[in-house]
Order: C-alpha cells, then sequence, then structure tokens
C-alpha cells in the first residue's frame, strides 16, 4: 500500500514568534524541490498563526503540539481544536510523551483529545512509546497495546483515516540514543499488526507509523529503509532548516 512519508517537526517550547517565522520561512524555501514527502512544523501555539500564514502556497504544513478536548469555555490556559483549526494547522501532536510525563496526560485524555481533533477537522499524530524502565522489564508491547487500545477506545476506521501514529521510545527523545533498526522494526511490525487486529488488515495498511526519538541525518536513511516506518517525528534536529531539510530528503543521504 501507498503511504507517503511523513516528515514532522516538533519545535516544542523553543523559538519567538520572530525567530520562528525566520525559520519557517528559511525551512519552505528549502524545500521546494522535495517530491513525494509529506513535511510538517508544529511551533508553540503563539507562533503558529504566524507560522501557518507564511507557509502557506509552500510544501511545508504546520501542527500544534496539543489540544483541549472541550469545544470552548472556562479553561484558563487551554487552546481548543477550532481555535488550532482556525490559526491555519492541518495537524495536531496528541500525547507526546512529554505531555504524559509532565502535564498528567492519559490514555483517556488523549482518547478524549483524538475525538476533539477528528471533530475539528484536524489530522491527528497520537504519539506512543514505552520508558527505559517498561522496555527493561520486557513490558514495551504490553504498553503499546495499552497506550493504542485506550487511546483509539471506541473509534472506528472510517473515523481514524486522517490518522498518524508516532512510536517514539520515552528512552530515545532528546537523548541522542536512537532504538536500533532490530527494535524499531519488531515494534513497527508489532503495531501494524495491532492496528490490523483491532481495525483491519486494509486501515492497517493505510496509516503510517512514524518513528521519532534523536532523528538526525545521519541515521535518517537507515530507519526509513525499515519497512513499517513511514516517516519520522523530529524533535532537536528539526529546530535548525539546514539540518531539518537533510531529514527531509532522507533520499539523498548516504548509510
Ligand atoms: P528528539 O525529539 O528528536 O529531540 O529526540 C523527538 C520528539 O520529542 O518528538
Amino acid at each position: 500500500m501507498n503511504r507517503i512519508p511523513f516528515i514532522a517537526g516538533n519545535w516544542k517550547m523553543y523559538k519567538t514568534g520572530p525567530e520562528a517565522v525566520d525559520a519557517a520561512k528559511k525551512l519552505a524555501s528549502l524545500c521546494s524541490d522535495v517530491k513525494d514527502v509529506e513535511i510538517m512544523i508544529a511551533p508553540t501555539f503563539l507562533s503558529l498563526p504566524l507560522v501557518s500564514a507564511c507557509v502557506q502556497g509552500t510544501r511545508v504544513k504546520t501542527g500544534a503540539q496539543n489540544l483541549y478536548f472541550e469545544k470552548e469555555g472556562a479553561f484558563t490556559g487551554e487552546v481548543s481544536a477550532d481555535m488550532i483549526k482556525a490559526a491555519g494547522a492541518e495537524y495536531v501532536l496528541i500525547g507526546h510523551s512529554e505531555r504524559r510525563q509532565y502535564f498528567g496526560e492519559t490514555d483517556e485524555t488523549v482518547c478524549k483529545k483524538l475525538r476533539a481533533a477528528f471533530h475539528a477537522g484536524l489530522k491527528p499524530v497520537l504519539c506512543i512509546g514505552e520508558t527505559e524502565v517498561e522496555r527493561d522489564q520486557e513490558k514495551t508491547f504490553q504498553t503499546l497495546d495499552k497506550q493504542v487500545s485506550d487511546g483509539l477506545k471506541g473509534f472506528v476506521s472510517d473515523e481514524l483515516k486522517d490518522l498518524t501514529l508516532a512510536y517514539e521510545p520515552v528512552w530515545a527523545i532528546g537523548t541522542g540514543k536512537t532504538a536500533s533498526t532490530t527494535q524499531v522494526d519488531e515494534v513497527h511490525q508489532y503495531l501494524r499488526s495491532l492496528l490490523s487486529r483491532r481495525f483491519s488488515a486494509d486501515f492497517s495498511g493505510r496509516t503510517r507509523i512514524l518513528y521519532g526519538g534523536s532523528v538526525k541525518p545521519e541515521n535518517v536513511k537507515e530507519l526509513m529503509n525499515i519497512r513499517d516506518v513511514d516517516g519520522a517525528l523530529v524533535g532537536g534536529a528539526s529546530l535548525d532548516p539546514d539540518k531539518f531539510i537533510k531529514i527531509i530528503k532522507f533520499y539523498l543521504q548516504e548509510i
């Protein structure tokens, strides 16, 4: 099945509005000759409308890093899916491990956020991954199984056609430690079969599964060569457009 490669940059809590706009403009110009790769950057909420406006009509799409699942109301400090959509974003990251670790995100809130995202017409990127302790205790598959099953509870495959899954082992995020190709291959195959069992082979074959965790120009090609890896979710190495473009043009890299 034809799954278009998807390279997404998570800018986390980096860059002011003007810095984000500069980087986005530079990236958009570097991306003009990229073929057959979908490109997305997720700046902070404050920069999202600015960045979305400045990349409009280019190869670069935008996404938010989080949302709140209520439509509107007295929820100080929160941002709704409709507001994100109105800011010009197409995507939203949901359940990133930093949200789970520092901000109390659970599989239940993830599930509600996914529903809100789809309802607003956003394309969610559901982030999942095991901690180092869970891997050491051989609970990787069990953890991923729960995150997928509970995160997608109550959904039918028709509602999930714009879903992307991102496997990000927590121990590989921002640490410079990339999972080995064997580990990534094993997990991505597992996730592909999990989606097939939970939904259908057709749905599983259509759904993109990204890898995230210390992806850089030096390792992207090897990761992208793994059969069930359809793209990358990149943190640190997405902040510098000159570096990020090398990841986006993974097909030109040496192994
Ligand atoms: P990293 O972050 O590339 O800096 O490891 C990945 C992520 O958090 O999505």
